[in-house]
């Protein structure tokens, strides 16, 4: 018998599972568990006292807007909104950056943080395909896939110190000095996900004269400016690193700091060495974004244009997300705080100076297990926990269940 025209197809069909999302599918499974007092602490979202996500009070205006004023629905272009590069660019180098006025800047705006990491990825592999893109251990759980769907390699440098529950300074710096030139090395420009930890102003500086020194290139994970100290505190390290003169891949997100996570609006920006060699650069980034989804979705970049041009909108978006700010470094003080009240044992105090959405509440994957299981509580099995989840009300029983499995193994 001659195989079936179809056989390759049927193998394909007999595919095994893929595995759930390690924070995606955390939320499908939160969204159905009955316990009416779950508590989500995966997915990294802002949530205010309420337990809500709201929509920002100046994009919520901006919307209003729009809903009256746009005409069409036609293409952007490919690089989407003309005024978005020229508001980005200040907003995440700082509005004196000689390197924006040097024209060696360029941006392109992108369906969110990760899509504009995949647009850099692409971009690498072709430009060149032997990089290897060295990420953070731990990180984020979606690099690694998105720089391998890229097809480039990935490897992994020291960079946090689950001891000292801070950062693995020499390891970090020692793993820095080993790359070689012409790879790519990914750092968080501000508040490291997962833990929290962040270089300081100093190491940053190192990081600028290594990547100088070896010729590697910093790519920077955007995604959380103004979670951290504030908007111009969160951009101090990376404006550091390019300080020292380096081209660098800056991938930044809209999703956190405007709250508008499902619009998907990001944006890919490229630090060059010269006007030309950015130019250049830049219409292969074009190329990319074609073959890949053409252009970008337009309503999430038409409210962040809207917002960043209006002084009255932009200074009433950075109240509320100041505000954010401090409710999450609120809420970071109640959980150590509140853990050292009931006389647990181990240090927590470690979570208060922890920056951005998330901390690594160093708990071990069965620990996570035991708190979905026994109390609902739901972290990523790293042992990340999104502090921006917690709330006044559920604060007490979050202190209580941790403290519950970690009596099964007390140290
Ligand atoms: C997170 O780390 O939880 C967020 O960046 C959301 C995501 O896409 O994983």
């Amino acid at each position: 018998m001659p195989p079936c025209p179809h056989y390759f197809w049927c193998l394909m069909f007999n595919l095994e599972m893929a595995p759930a999302d390690p924070i995606l599918g955390l939320t499908d499974s939160f969204r159905k568990d009955p316990d009416p007092d779950k508590i989500n602490l995966g997915v990294g979202v802002y949530k205010d006292d309420a337990g809500v996500t709201p929509i920002m009070r100046s994009v919520k205006k901006v919307e209003e807007q729009l809903l009256a004023s746009e005409s069409t629905k036609s293409y952007l272009g490919i690089t989407g909104h003309a005024a978005l590069p020229a508001l980005t660019q200040p907003l995440i180098l700082g509005n004196d950056n000689p390197l924006i006025g040097r024209g060696v800047v360029v941006t392109a705006q992108a369906p969110g943080g990760t899509g504009a990491l995949r647009v850099t990825g692409d971009f690498l592999k072709k430009a060149n395909p032997d990089a290897t893109i060295w990420i953070s251990t731990p990180t984020w759980a979606n690099h690694t896939a998105i720089f391998q769907a890229s097809g480039l390699k990935t490897a992994q440098y020291a960079y946090y110190d689950a001891v000292r529950q801070g950062l693995d300074h020499d390891a970090f710096l020692d793993g820095l000095k080993a790359i070689p030139a012409g790879d790519v090395v990914v750092l968080h420009g501000c508040c490291h996900n997962p833990s929290g930890v962040d270089p300081d102003a100093d190491t940053w500086a190192d990081i600028g004269s290594i990547a100088r020194e070896r010729g590697w290139l910093p790519l920077f994970d955007f995604a959380y400016q103004g979670f951290g100290d504030g908007l111009a505190e969160d951009r101090a390290g990376l404006c550091k690193v390019l300080e020292s003169g380096v081209p660098a891949f800056i991938c930044s997100s809209y999703s956190k700091n405007f709250g508008l996570y499902n619009e998907r609006i990001g944006a890919v920006t490229y630090v060059g060495d010269s006007a030309d060699e950015a130019a250049r650069v830049f219409s292969h980034i074009k190329t990319t974004i074609r073959a890949n989804y053409s252009s970008p979705p337009s309503h999430g970049g038409a409210i962040v244009a809207e917002i960043l041009a209006d002084s009255a909108l932009r200074s009433d978006w950075e109240d509320e997300l100041a505000q954010m700010r401090q409710r999450i470094f609120a809420m970071r003080e109640g959980f150590a705080n509140g853990l050292a009240a009931r006389g647990v044992k181990r240090d927590f105090s470690f979570i208060k100076h922890q920056k951005g959405m998330f901390s690594f509440a160093g708990i071990t994957p069965e620990q996570v297990d035991a708190l979905r299981e026994r109390h609902h509580v739901y972290a990523v099995r790293s042992g990340r926990i999104n502090v921006a989840g917690i709330t006044p009300d559920n604060i007490d029983r979050l202190c209580d269940s941790l403290i519950d499995v970690l009596q099964d193994s007390p140290d």
